[in-house]
């Protein structure tokens, strides 16, 4: 694997969920394990990249020569993000939580007589860490890279969301399929950038996909080993 491709360049990459607190007790989260996001911190410090690595509640080993932050909420994972501009190159593959609860309560909340039959949680909408650094005025990472995990519609509303949020190169992953996605050791992805023809890539491990994802973003700015 070409070593100097990314050869001092500062990546940084959000990673597994974020968990959003109701009580001290309880949280919204979601079955992201993390092992792209992983995968590609490690494909990124191999290729010679300084890489920070900001990671939602995981259970994986921090690879090698890569500089770990470890976060809950999606509110924490964007003050990490900031803290760690500049950067030339963002990747986000964080499964962030889109909303939070409105209230987190002090004390473990009880089942009372007045909830007998359920209860409302009031949600807010969390910020979106990757369209807030891509758009970032006067700190945009060089080149921002995003994931779309869909069921269905897949490249409609990837390069959809390739325009909305601003990026470079967005990697659409169909959740639908039962052989990879969530958990898995595998996966099968597409990308999409602003000028050329989606890119498929074959059915591979998470760890030879991140390899040819990074040797694809040295391509994008305009390194080749
Ligand atoms: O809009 P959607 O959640 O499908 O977008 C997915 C992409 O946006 C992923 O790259 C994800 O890491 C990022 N994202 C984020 N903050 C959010 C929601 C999504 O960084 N609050």
């Amino acid at each position: 694997f070409e070593s100097r491709l990314l050869d001092g360049l500062h990546l940084l990459i959000t990673a597994g969920p974020t968990r959003e607190a109701i009580d001290p007790v309880r949280y919204i989260s979601n079955h992201s394990s993390g092992k792209m996001g992983f995968a590609l911190a490690e494909a990124a410090a191999e290729a010679g990249a300084r890489v920070t690595l900001v990671s939602g509640p995981v259970n994986l080993r921090t690879p090698d020569r890569v500089q770990r932050v470890d976060v809950v909420s999606a509110l924490d994972m964007l003050t990490a993000c900031e803290a760690a501009l500049p950067a030339d190159i963002l990747i986000a593959s964080a499964a962030v939580a889109d909303y939070r609860p409105a209230h987190v309560s002090d004390s473990k909340l009880k089942k009372t007589d007045d909830n007998q039959q359920g209860m409302r949680l009031e949600l807010v909408r969390n910020p979106d860490i990757l369209a807030t650094l891509a758009m970032h005025p006067n700190r945009r990472p060089g080149l921002c890279v995003g994931f779309a995990a869909e069921t269905h519609d897949l490249l409609r509303y990837a390069s959809d969301k390739l325009q909305r949020k601003n990026l470079d190169l967005i990697i659409a992953n169909d959740v639908s399929q039962r052989d990879i996605g969530f958990n898995s050791d595998d996966n099968r992805v597409t990308l999409l950038s602003r000028q050329q023809a989606p890119q498929h890539l074959e059915l591979a491990s998470k760890a030879s996909l991140a390899r040819h994802i990074i040797r694809i973003i040295g391509e994008h700015i305009g390194r080749t080993a």
